[in-house]
């Protein structure tokens, strides 16, 4: 066993305390008591190739955990197939990635090319940025807390969960309007991504064809563009969620329950992307999602990883220092809400590094925008 497979292996088994300085973090990567899973996770941890001659005990736990079942043994032979290549990119995602827990997820059965088609969903265009878009000014960045999180502040709704359908794009503008909503009226409101599922076909100024297209991607930008122009969204309790987009618009102009005054997009510069943060709420991102599939949890900070943004994300906060044994040394991190439910990663959100070694690593900070909301009273 070489250094470094100790060392995540050490990472596994550590007291949680050790592992992260933030309890947050630590919380479902490492202290769960859950023997299933620490099976699971042990599995990209081991040296050598002797993971794969456990694959069929490791395919039943995860078939049981997350209640897959297949409609064939056509189709159950296939999906261990698919598994046990998963298992090797854990693996191997676990050698990039070494702050991280890389392992078995929910999405283990899935090939990597059906996880991009059915739980991404963020468009690739030329940034012509609509209309309406503004470029956020310039903040001052000398007093910028070391640490902050929207959670503490009651700003943030639940996890929620996109099923199989890629509309990432949708829940990372709902998000970031509730988040407007509650700084603009002191009230937390679940805001319904299926209006934007259904009724958002707005399009991109310059280029033919690329809209927002329900749960084959769509990008925040216009999906603010098409809230501004509609009048607002109503509640996720009013226009619920269904995952599914082949349904009309059932938008009905008197239940909005929040309105977006203006949008705009934040500049390439981590400090600014910081100080829109704490100034506007939480703010929609795009990133690279090449490491999520086989995320468990700690700080993704992967040695390779392009700034090919495929998926919608929201930015609640950050931190200063999460402990990531393998390096020896501190490392401050972004803390994403994202939407694929609560049972996956760190009760749902994900963890990435920043700071200038990070690079925008993943190309964080390289699609964000922010919103603000009208102030209504009823
Ligand atoms: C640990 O197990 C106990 C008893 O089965 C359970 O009540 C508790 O919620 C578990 N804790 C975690 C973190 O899973
Ligand atoms: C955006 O809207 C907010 C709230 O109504 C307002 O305070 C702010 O000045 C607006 N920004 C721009 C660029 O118009």
């Amino acid at each position: 066993m070489d250094r470094l497979s100790l060392f995540s292996l050490s990472l596994l088994l550590l007291i949680p305390s050790l592992c992260f300085a933030d309890e947050k973090l630590s919380s479902s990567a490492v202290d769960s008591n859950d023997s299933d899973d620490l099976l699971i996770r042990q599995v990209v941890s081991d040296g050598g190739d002797d993971h794969l001659l456990n694959a069929d005990h490791h395919f039943s736990l995860f078939k049981r955990k997350y209640a897959k079942s297949y409609a064939t043994q056509e189709e159950h032979d296939h999906r261990f197939s698919v598994f046990k290549a998963n298992l090797r990119r854990s693996k191997a995602h676990q050698l990039l990635d070494p702050s991280a827990v890389h392992g078995v997820t929910k999405f283990s059965d899935l090939t990597p090319a059906e996880f991009r088609r059915n739980y991404l969903g963020l468009k690739q265009r030329r940034l012509k940025l609509p209309a309406d878009a503004h470029k956020a000014p310039i903040l001052p960045t000398n007093d910028l807390p070391a640490d902050f999180d929207w959670r503490d502040h009651g700003a943030v709704t639940g996890v929620k969960d996109q099923g199989s359908c890629g509309s990432c794009w949708s829940f990372s503008a709902a998000g970031a309007l509730e988040g407007a909503h509650f700084l603009s009226t002191g009230e937390l409101v679940s805001l319904s991504e299926q209006q934007l599922v259904d009724c958002d076909h707005e399009c991109d100024p310059e280029e033919y064809g690329a809209c927002d297209s329900g749960c084959s991607g769509g990008l925040m930008t216009t999906a603010f563009e098409y809230t501004l122009k509609a009048g607002g969204l109503e509640k996720e309790e009013d226009y619920p969620y269904t995952g599914r987009d082949r349904g009309p618009c059932k938008f009905d102009k008197s239940k909005i329950a929040a309105s977006v005054s203006n949008f705009s997009v934040i500049s390439v510069d981590e400090d600014q992307v910081a100080a829109n943060l704490i100034k506007n709420g939480p703010l929609a991102v795009g990133i690279n999602a090449a490491y999520m599939q086989t995320y468990i949890g700690g700080v993704s900070c992967p040695y390779i990883c392009s700034k090919h943004l495929d998926h919608g994300v929201l930015l609640v906060g950050y931190g200063s220092a999460a402990f990531a044994p393998i390096r020896l040394k501190k490392k401050p991190y972004w803390i994403v809400k994202n939407s694929w439910g609560a049972n996956w990663g760190e009760n749902g959100y994900y963890y990435i590094c920043r700071g200038p070694k990070s690079h925008n690593v993943c190309g964080v900070d390289s699609m964000v925008s922010t919103v603000a909301a009208i102030h209504t009273t009823k």
